[in-house]
This record gives C-alpha cells, sequence and structure tokens, in this order.
C-alpha cells in the first residue's frame, strides 16, 4: 500500500484523523473533519550527524541587551503588551466580530507611526485588510479622524503577495494583517479560515516578522464559545494573545492578554467605544460603578484586581421565589460551578435555605471575574436579595470562602483597600488579614469576618447589613 498523502483536520480543535468521520472523536463537533495534504510532518528523511553546527552553550549569567519596546503611546494598550512592542515579536488580537480590532489596530498604527524607532526614523506601519476595501478603511479613518496619518495601506488576501511586497529593502516596522481568517497560501488547496490555510499562512508571515524584525499584529476572530476560531493552532506559534472582548450592549471594551512572552498575563486595558473610536480609561473603577443606584438589595461593590489593577465593580443578585420543579440559576459574568459552591455553602452552613428560589447573578457593566476572591461579595449580594435589606452604599467587600464557610485571605489587600479609598468607600467587608492593622494606610473602616455566617447575621440578625 502507498504512503497516505493527506489525513482529515478537525476544523475546531486541529485533531488530524487518517479517516474522515462525521463527528470528531476528540472534539464531538460534526461535519468538521476536512482533508488536507500531508505536508512533511517529519522534516527531511535523513538528516546527516555531520551537516549541523556546534552549539554555543552559555551561562544564565551574562549581560543581555535591555528589550527595546515601541511605545504606541495608548497607555493601555502598551501595559497590556507588557510595556511596549517588542521589534520581531507576534500578537494575535482575537474578538468577537465588530468589537472593535480593526478600529483599535487602525488607531494603534496611526498612533504608532509618530514614534521614532529604533534606527530613529519614522516607524513605518503597513496596514493589509483581507476583509475591507481601501474605501472601508479610508472611511473608517476619516470618521475617527486620523486621514492625515503615515499608514501604508493594502487589501490582499495572497500571502505570497504581502511576503513579496515587504520583503524590499525598505522594511516595516508595523505589520498588521487583518484578520488571518481570510488569508491564503496558494500552494493549499483548502479555503481560507481552514486549520490548514491559518496555519500555513500564519506560519509563513510569523518566519517574515523574526526575519525582518517587525512588529505584526494578527487579528484572528472568536466563535461563540470563545475560542479562537479554527486557529487554536496559532496561540502556540505567537508571542501574544491578547482578547478584545465586551458586550455590543455596552460601550466599553477589555483588552486582556491571555499568553505573553514578553510581559505578565492576566493584565488588561480598558477602553471606550465612543462615535470617533475608540477612547482610553485610566480610571474603570469610576466607569464600572457609575451607573449604580444605591440603596437596593442584592447589589454589593467588589473591590477586585485585574493584572497589576485594582478595579472595583458592582456585583447584582436576584431572589425571587421559583415556579417551576426547577429553580433556576442564570450568572452572567461569573462562573456558574462558583455559584452552585456558595449557595450549597449558605445552605448547608449557614441554614439559609435556597432550593425553592430562582437566583440570578451579574456583574455590572458585562465585565467577567474570574478571581475565587469575588465570593464573600457575590454572598453579600445573595443574603442582602435574601432579606432584602440593601448593603451599605459605602462599602466594598471582597474575599474567597471554603466549603465550611470560613473566609480566606486573598492577594493584594490593601491595594484594594486603597482603591475603595480613593473612589470615596468609607467601610470594607473582609476576611482576617494577616497584615497588622497598624501598618495599613487607609482610612476605611475595615470589618473582618471569619465566617460565611457572620455575614448572613448582618443583614439577617437584625443589624440592617451594618456593623
Ligand atoms: P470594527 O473595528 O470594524 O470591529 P472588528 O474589526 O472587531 O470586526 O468595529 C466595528 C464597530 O465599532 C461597529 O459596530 C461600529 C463601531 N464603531 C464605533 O462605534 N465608533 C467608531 O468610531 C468606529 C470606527 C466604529
Ligand atoms: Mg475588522
Amino acid at each position: 500500500m502507498g504512503k497516505a498523502t493527506s489525513h482529515f483536520v478537525c476544523q475546531e480543535c486541529g485533531t488530524i484523523f487518517p479517516k474522515w468521520a462525521g463527528k470528531c472523536d476528540a472534539c464531538g463537533k460534526w461535519n468538521t473533519l476536512v482533508e488536507e495534504e500531508i505536508v512533511s510532518a517529519e522534516g527531511p528523511k535523513s538528516v546527516s550527524l555531520k551537516a549541523g553546527h556546534h552549539l554555543n552553550f552559555v551561562t544564565l549569567k551574562g549581560t543581555s541587551e535591555q528589550t527595546f519596546r515601541l511605545k504606541s503611546q495608548i497607555t493601555e494598550l502598551d501595559r497590556v503588551c507588557g510595556g511596549g512592542l517588542v521589534p520581531g515579536s507576534v500578537i494575535l488580537v482575537g474578538g468577537d466580530p465588530g468589537i472593535g480590532k480593526s478600529t483599535l489596530l487602525l488607531q494603534a498604527t496611526a498612533k504608532l507611526a509618530e514614534v521614532v524607532n529604533k534606527k530613529e526614523n519614522h516607524t513605518r506601519c503597513v496596514y493589509i485588510s483581507g476583509e475591507e476595501s481601501i474605501d472601508q478603511i479610508r472611511l473608517r479613518a476619516h470618521r475617527l479622524g486620523l486621514t492625515n496619518a503615515h499608514i501604508d495601506l493594502a487589501s490582499s488576501m495572497n500571502v505570497r503577495d504581502i511576503i513579496t511586497s515587504l520583503d524590499g529593502p525598505e522594511t516595516a516596522d508595523i505589520v498588521v494583517i487583518d484578520s488571518i481568517q481570510t488569508m491564503y497560501v496558494d500552494t493549499l488547496d483548502s479555503a481560507p479560515g481552514t486549520v490548514g490555510q491559518v496555519r500555513a499562512a500564519g506560519h509563513e508571515l510569523i518566519r517574515m516578522a523574526k526575519r525582518k524584525g517587525f512588529v505584526l499584529f494578527l487579528v484572528g476572530h472568536v466563535t461563540k464559545e470563545g475560542t479562537l476560531a479554527g486557529p487554536r493552532v496559532l496561540e502556540h506559534m505567537v508571542d501574544t494573545v491578547l482578547y478584545f472582548e465586551g458586550d455590543r450592549g455596552h460601550h466599553f471594551r477589555i483588552l486582556r492578554a491571555v499568553k505573553n512572552r514578553f510581559g505578565a498575563t492576566d493584565e488588561i486595558g480598558v477602553f471606550e467605544m465612543t462615535g470617533t473610536g475608540l477612547s482610553e480609561v485610566p480610571n474603570p473603577s469610576a466607569l464600572f460603578l457609575a451607573e449604580r443606584r444605591g440603596n437596593i438589595s442584592g447589589s454589593c461593590v467588589y473591590a477586585g484586581i485585574e493584572g497589576s489593577r485594582p478595579m472595583l465593580v458592582e456585583i447584582q443578585a436576584l431572589i425571587a421565589p421559583s415556579t417551576g420543579t426547577a429553580p433556576r440559576r442564570a450568572v452572567v459574568g461569573w462562573d456558574s460551578n462558583r455559584l452552585s459552591m456558595l449557595i450549597a455553602v449558605l445552605e448547608a452552613r449557614c441554614g439559609l435555605t435556597l432550593g425553592n428560589k430562582d437566583i440570578f447573578l451579574n456583574v455590572a457593566g458585562g465585565l467577567k471575574i474570574t478571581e475565587p476572591a469575588a465570593d464573600m461579595a457575590v454572598a453579600t449580594a445573595l443574603i442582602s436579595s435574601l432579606s432584602q435589606i440593601p448593603v451599605p452604599a459605602d462599602m466594598v467587600v471582597f474575599g474567597e470562602i471554603g466549603l465550611s464557610g470560613e473566609t480566606r485571605a486573598v492577594a493584594q489587600m490593601d491595594l484594594r483597600l486603597k482603591e475603595a479609598d480613593k473612589l470615596g468607600f468609607k467601610k470594607a467587608l473582609m476576611p482576617p488579614a494577616r497584615t497588622k492593622k497598624t501598618e495599613r494606610r487607609t482610612t476605611i473602616h475595615i470589618k473582618e469576618e471569619g465566617h460565611l455566617k457572620g455575614i448572613v447575621d448582618l443583614f439577617i440578625g437584625g443589624h440592617n447589613g451594618n456593623y
């Protein structure tokens, strides 16, 4: 039997199968297997051992040049990238269609074009769109007031053409490819957007970026489930993965680093979408709390940390008698398993009855919280809604809750308190801290609570949520 020349690749998860099947065994999706040519996976057949060069081994100690970073002057973007863009690095920007990726990158390149680069020249920015025509991009630039920006614009989908254009003597400093799903390599038969094409196009462009030393931005679309559609493979190939997220019903957008070889992950940048493009939000807490109405039960302000920044957000809970056989539990912006755990702890350790109630939880403004430190704030919102007693309007809450109902200290408590202080909050409900009270530099009145029962007593025990 001859050697197989093609195999089948799942377009969702990238798993390779020798035979076609209706369903991918790895991710369970239907109709996702597509035939692709096998491109010599093992590389050249036999490498003569003599052919290589000796590696030059060195010690960990030594002087290395400080990484040069191009600053886009969009502080929120620079911070997420670890303090600026590193030449030769590849940044994948993922996000839902219409969230504002093209707008962000056009604004960023316009700013970058004004910056002086390492070679003391003006930064050359190239923007290649496979999605929109030149006219459409010009229209957007007009709306953003960027018609005079020095950006080299082109509309193309062919990777061969792009590589040829960028290979000239006048190299670019920044290249934006919008989007990687529209690009194709003409040696492959599969359609643009398939795993094979995305991988091949990504590979070619990334190699070019490393060779020429320019910053490459790849735009990628995200599926409904929240993963980069098809090109999961790309996440491994690039240096930095940024997600641009937000709710189209809300005007603010969050740029989140999920992988970064040149900086911290979990760093976020906050933007607001306005009629004339994206504007930076230097003080997100004020924005997230702007629409808060005081004196309503079920609302609690959580003092969280996103990346290196403290951020205050409002958590809203609603508990209503259930009419159906199975009570409803709906969560927006938080982990639903975590909510189930908290409900169980409230029932088993604090004697509350929630089995016959519908429970809804919402993080106001559309922010997604992943920290377990939000437990106490969520529990407080739930207890407040159940007792119909409002949480004091000038109180913030944070802390983790364990399965026995005990509260646990979380990271960066002082930073959280400081931010709350800055925004005018007077009280904080938190777990017992390890730092001495005298070492704290806030004027906030702190209540340390060791068990969830204590919070229940604050509301149901006749204290009206006060201490
Ligand atoms: P876009 O950058 O095209 O999104 P993506 O590239 O992620 O698909 O953004 C499109 C949306 O942004 C569109 O719904 C209109 C809105 N928008 C504004 O609100 N203000 C603006 O100044 C611009 C340019 C777009
Ligand atoms: Mg776009």
